[in-house]
C-alpha cells in the first residue's frame, strides 16, 4: 500500500501558484514594462489615438498680442497730423484773397491797396527812402481773382505765350502774393522805363531796398534762383511784419 503524503494546506496553495501562470515572476514584471515602453513610443512617436493630456503643452495657436485680453488697451497718443502741404501750380502757391473792406490806400488816388499793417510800413519805408533822395513809387498792391485772371490768360494770349512761359513772371488766378494784400510792386519815380523790368534790380531804389527793406520787414519774394522757380522780379516784395503775413508766406511752405 502506497504511503499517502500528507501536504499541509499552506504549502499546498503556495506550491501550486508557479503552476498556474506558467511564466516566473521577473519575466512577467519585465513583460509589462516592455508593453508599456511600446506604448508610450507608438503614441508619442507613431500617432496613436490622442492622449487625454498633451505630451507637451504647445503654445496658443492664436496670439496676437502679447497683451492680456483683460488688461486695458492703451489709450491712443493724440499726434496731429501734419498739415498737407500747398499744392503748387506752375511754381506758384495758392492764397487766400484778403478781406477787401480791411484794405487801406498807398497811393494819393487811393486805387492801389494793402492791408494796413503792409501799407503803414511801406508809408514809412517810401518816406524814408525820399529823405535819403529816392523815390519809390507804388505800381500794384492788392489783387482780385479777377484782375489776376486778365493778367494772367489776357496777356498770355496777347503774348502768344504758353502756360509755363507766362508763370514764368505771373501767378495763375488764386495764386498770386498779390491777393494777400502783403504784396506791393515798387518802381524808382526816376526811372520809370525799369517798371516791372529786371533793370529795376539795377536802379538806386532797388539798391537802397535791399540795404533798408528788412528795416520795415519788406523782403524779396523771387530773388534770383528762387525754389520756387519764378523769375527774378526785382521789384516784388512782400511784408512779412506780423504773425498773419508770416503764416501766410512760411506756415508749412518751405
Ligand atoms: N508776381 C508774382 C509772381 C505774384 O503775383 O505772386
Ligand atoms: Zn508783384
Amino acid at each position: 500500500m502506497m504511503e499517502e503524503i500528507e501536504i499541509p494546506e499552506a504549502i499546498r496553495e503556495n506550491a501550486e501558484l508557479p503552476q498556474k501562470t506558467g511564466l516566473p515572476l521577473p519575466l512577467l514584471t519585465s513583460g509589462v514594462l516592455l508593453l508599456g515602453i511600446l506604448g508610450f513610443i507608438s503614441l508619442r512617436f507613431l500617432g496613436g489615438s490622442k492622449p487625454a493630456e498633451p505630451l507637451v503643452s504647445n503654445p496658443p495657436v492664436e496670439s496676437p498680442s502679447p497683451v492680456s485680453k483683460s488688461e486695458p488697451e492703451p489709450a491712443p497718443t493724440a499726434v496731429t497730423p501734419p498739415a498737407p502741404a500747398p499744392i503748387d501750380l506752375l511754381g506758384h502757391l495758392p492764397y487766400d484773397v484778403a478781406p477787401v473792406s480791411e484794405l487801406i490806400p498807398v497811393t494819393a488816388d487811393g486805387r492801389i491797396k494793402m492791408r494796413p499793417a503792409a501799407a503803414n510800413k511801406f508809408l514809412q519805408m517810401q518816406a524814408a527812402a525820399r529823405a535819403e533822395g529816392i523815390t519809390l513809387t507804388a505800381l500794384s498792391g492788392f489783387r482780385d481773382v479777377a484782375i489776376q485772371e486778365q493778367l494772367f490768360f489776357g496777356i498770355k494770349e496777347q503774348r502768344v505765350q504758353d502756360a509755363v512761359k507766362r508763370a514764368e513772371v505771373s501767378a495763375p488766378p488764386g495764386y498770386s502774393e498779390h491777393h494777400t494784400g502783403y504784396a506791393i510792386d515798387i518802381g524808382d519815380a526816376n526811372a520809370p522805363e525799369t517798371n516791372l523790368e529786371t533793370s529795376f534790380g539795377d536802379t538806386a531804389a532797388f539798391r537802397w531796398l535791399e540795404q533798408n527793406a528788412l528795416k520795415y520787414s519788406f523782403e524779396l519774394s523771387f530773388p534770383p534762383n528762387n525754389k520756387q522757380g519764378v523769375s527774378y522780379e526785382p521789384w516784388h516784395w512782400r511784408f512779412v511784419g506780423d504773425i498773419d503775413s508770416l503764416e501766410t508766406f512760411y506756415k508749412v511752405r518751405n
